[in-house]
């Protein structure tokens, strides 16, 4: 057997949904740059290197017409996935075992191809396959996903891969690497001088092997392969499939207001796209990218200005905090941040945290910042689209190319995400319907979420489970909140 492929039937590879991944929000990004994606409703999806679904079976459980195949040649992730897919009784997907390098040619175009955790991790041959198989494979205006690791970033994380990989030789088993890994990294820590710089780098590396699963560490620190891509080859590779550069997934990252002005000015010189995003990445030094291609010949409109905002969803779910100045509003997500004093700015914001997890339109936020201004008129609405789309290059606002697929009010019979209500039963981590892994953090909601299936009002839980009603209606709230209740249509 291919000894890649044996190491992922050796140690499974876990997978999870990926937010940046979903076609919903390809399409968004496709949308904001000028493109008319093919509708997220019947779309065809492609997922290569899909391991045991936990990225593609979300998918298909939020889009029942539309229809999602995932390849992947580790036969037991596949045999995994697909007993889930019969228990869910979803048919609306198929995860094949097969090497992409036996992909069928007759397979037909893919509105949405997803290449996630794979690039990096696969031999040449194999990465010029996938991006063949992109090149033959993707629908007109489609939209391909590819996430791989990237340099210059990547240097200090791969600085002691070759050490850990030299010391798991002598072990035989793949926990005693894992647990070896760790234990050499320790050891480089302890024989330097604190402040040094050998030091410094191996405690960074320490600090995320502790936090990093068994698994990712034996697939991603000790594989035979792991090969970080500096951008500029990455789109050169791409460019000889006819595949062009659209954007990252996440907006925000091709941003440059962090640089300071007189930085940037050395950038306005640049002649394309792929050197100044080469350059961003050399003076960030950026180790990850989540990079979106579309055919070579899609017209791409680059300077945004908000004239398709009116055909997507916005959401927010930064925190918010007085800053120091008075009036001052800091907007902080995971990643990124917006101090704003500016009142509309913070208005905007504010209504769609508030509104979280729901989106909103732009109408719609138009109309709910305006209540009561019946003055609110064209200039408003102008104003509006520019501060969204500041939002979004600032990563504070997110961009959906559809309405939420779950609800955030409590109906009369709940329902939660039967896809969560599985992996709960099997004591897995949960994916939610906004294409995210998630953990419920009170344990009343806990014993709440198997009992909601559409068929017991708020009264028969609370009796059921001998709580008071309004406890379980907290716990709705927070499971709400969580984005894991389902319209009715989902259930069952
Ligand atoms: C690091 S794992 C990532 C899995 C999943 N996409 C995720 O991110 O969680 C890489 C996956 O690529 C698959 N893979 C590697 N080479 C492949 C090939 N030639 N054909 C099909 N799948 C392959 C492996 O079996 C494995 O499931």
């Amino acid at each position: 057997m291919n000894p890649l492929r044996a190491a992922y039937e050796e140690v499974h590879y876990p997978s999870y949904p990926r937010r940046a991944s979903a076609p919903d929000r390809l399409a968004a990004v496709a949308t904001l740059f000028g493109l008319t994606p093919p509708d997220l409703a019947t779309a065809r999806v492609l997922e290569i290197g899909c391991s045991d679904g936990g990225n593609i079976i979300p998918l298909a459980l939020v889009a029942p017409d539309a229809r999602f195949l995932g390849v992947d040649f580790a036969q037991q992730a596949v045999a995994r996935g697909a007993q889930r897919i019969r228990e869910l009784k979803l048919t609306n997907i198929e995860l094949r075992a097969l090497d992409v390098r036996e992909f069928p040619a007759d397979a037909g175009e893919f509105d949405y191809i997803i290449v996630h955790g794979v690039f990096s991790w696969v031999p040449t041959d194999i990465r010029a396959a996938i991006l063949a198989l992109i090149g033959r494979h993707l629908a007109a205006q489609g939209v391909a996903f590819v996430d791989y690791n990237a340099q210059p970033g990547s240097g200090l994380r791969f600085l002691f891969r070759d050490a850990m990989r030299f010391h798991g030789e002598r072990f035989s088993g793949a926990q005693q690497r894992i647990d070896q890994a760790r234990s050499l990294i320790k050891l480089i820590v302890e024989a330097n001088p604190e402040g040094s710089l050998y030091r410094t780098a191996a405690e960074a590396v320490l600090a995320r092997l502790l936090r990093t699963r068994d698994a990712v560490l034996f697939h991603d620190d000790l594989s035979e392969v792991n090969e970080p891509l500096y951008f500029h080859d990455f789109m050169a590779s791409a460019a000889a499939h006819e595949l062009q550069y659209l954007a990252e997934a996440d907006l925000w990252e091709m941003n440059d207001a962090f640089l300071p002005a007189k930085t940037r000015e050395h950038l306005t010189g640049l002649r394309t796209l792929v050197e100044r995003e080469q350059y961003l990445d050399i003076l960030r030094n950026r180790s990850f990218r989540q990079t979106l291609l579309c055919r070579a010949g899609v017209k791409i409109q680059r300077n945004l200005d908000g004239s398709t905002l009116e055909r997507l969803w916005f959401s927010s779910d930064a925190e918010s905090s007085p800053a120091e100045e008075s009036a001052t509003v800091r907007f902080l997500t995971r990643y990124a941040s917006m101090t704003t004093s500016h009142q509309l700015t913070q208005t905007v914001i504010e209504t769609l945290r508030r509104a979280h997890p729901g989106r909103r339109t732009a109408a719609e936020i138009c109309q709910e910042t305006q209540r009561g201004d019946a003055g609110a008129d064209a200039q408003v609405q102008t104003e509006i689209a520019r501060i969204l789309l500041f939002g979004v290059t600032s990563g504070v606002v997110e961009i959906h190319a559809g309405p939420a697929p779950y609800v955030t009010e409590i109906s009369e019979r709940p329902i939660a995400s039967p896809l969560a209500r599985h992996q709960h039963e099997r004591g897995e981590t949960l994916a939610n319907l906004d294409h995210r892994p998630t953990a419920i953090g009170s344990e009343s909601a806990r014993q709440v979420l198997p009992l909601l299936d559409g068929t017991r009002t708020v009264a028969e839980i609370a009796a059921q489970l001998g709580m008071p009603a309004a406890s379980v209606l907290e716990d709705l709230r927070t499971l709400a909140a969580l984005a894991l209740l389902a319209p009715e249509k989902q259930g069952g």
